[in-house]
């Protein structure tokens, strides 16, 4: 049995998580491959930096890959890290499924997703899996990892650690930002479980045992926020990606797309989802149930 872990992360988390998925199955041979743009992204960001990454990773252009070509297939399974950037993947991310070298080895493959996320996943992993599949591969199960402190909260402390690169508890205060290391720790547990799989030759049923565990999480107000949200981003990305990078007019409408989103989470957001809460959520919730199973199996048939 071989194994290939495919990943692009910035401060390490995704790898961390990945790691600890694999230690249970480490009696295979499981090769690791981190992914490198040709150009580095920034870490840390600049606030007009990172801003400025939400045109690209929404409208889905990747950015030069170093090659994978001293990778050998075939691989029995393939399993991705990825990360949602502006409820898109992340532009390393796209670059690689989209890239030649991906489709060698995926090419009538199982391949396997984790997720290191803030908390709003699914929109990515919906591009994920659709750029998985037209490279001829076949998703068999998906982890997502969230940070699990409250929304508004864990926006701002995600900010501090990608502008500062920490990753501590903000002014000595606030929770420390990105998935809890218990959580990274206790993705094992999934690796267990995906090794029995394995065993008992029973891969197809590897989202029903990790769905099963209880512990994969979606909230009907991320779910809320995270439909919405993508389609003002793509409006935004549109808008923004006619001006030259670099120009002064893209740094305007950057900082215009900056303080909408701020305006976006923390005023309009609470209101729209205190409504929502207390008027339709009630009514709503049977549908909810259903659909998050779905989403949490991977079908993003009716998103
Ligand atoms: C430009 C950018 C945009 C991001 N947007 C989102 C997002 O839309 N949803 C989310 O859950 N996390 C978002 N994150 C957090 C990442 O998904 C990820 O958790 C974090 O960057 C750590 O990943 P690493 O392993 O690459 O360091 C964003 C991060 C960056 C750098």
């Amino acid at each position: 049995m071989r194994i290939l872990v495919l990943y692009f992360t910035q401060s390490g988390q995704l790898r961390e998580i990945l790691q600890s998925f694999m230690q249970p199955l480490s009696d295979y041979q499981v090769d690791f491959k981190e992914v490198k743009p040709l150009k580095a992204f920034p870490f840390p960001w600049t606030s007009d930096e990172f801003f400025d990454a939400m045109p690209d990773s929404v409208l889905e252009k990747g950015a030069p890959l170093a090659p994978l070509d001293e990778v050998e297939g075939p691989y029995d399974l393939i399993v991705v890290g990825h990360q949602p950037w502006f409820l898109s993947p992340a532009i390393p991310v796209t670059a690689l499924l989209q890239s030649p070298d991906f489709k060698r080895l995926a090419k009538g493959k199982p391949v396997l997703t984790l997720i290191g996320s803030r908390n709003m996943w699914i929109n990515a992993q919906s591009s994920v899996t659709r750029m998985i599949e037209a490279a001829g591969g076949r998703v068999v199960g998906n982890v997502p990892l969230v940070d699990k402190t409250n929304n508004l909260i864990s926006a701002v402390t995600i900010l501090y650690w990608m502008v500062t690169g920490k990753k501590d508890k903000m002014w000595g205060i606030f929770p420390p930002p990105g998935v809890a290391p218990k959580d990274i720790e206790g993705t094992a547990d999934f690796g267990r479980l995906l090794k029995s799989c394995l065993e008992e030759q029973r891969l197809e049923e590897v989202q029903a045992d990790f769905v099963a565990t209880g512990r994969l999480r979606l909230s009907p107000n991320i779910l809320f926020i995270e439909k919405r949200g993508k389609m003002m981003f793509r409006i935004w990305a549109g808008l923004l990606a006619g001006l030259a990078p670099g120009s002064r007019k893209r740094r305007l409408g950057i900082t215009a797309f900056k303080y909408y989103l701020f305006f976006a989470l923390f005023l309009v957001a609470p209101i729209v989802l205190l409504v929502y809460n207390v008027l339709f959520l009630p009514f709503l919730f049977p549908r909810f149930k259903k659909k998050r199973q779905q989403l949490l199996m991977n079908d993003f048939s009716n998103l």
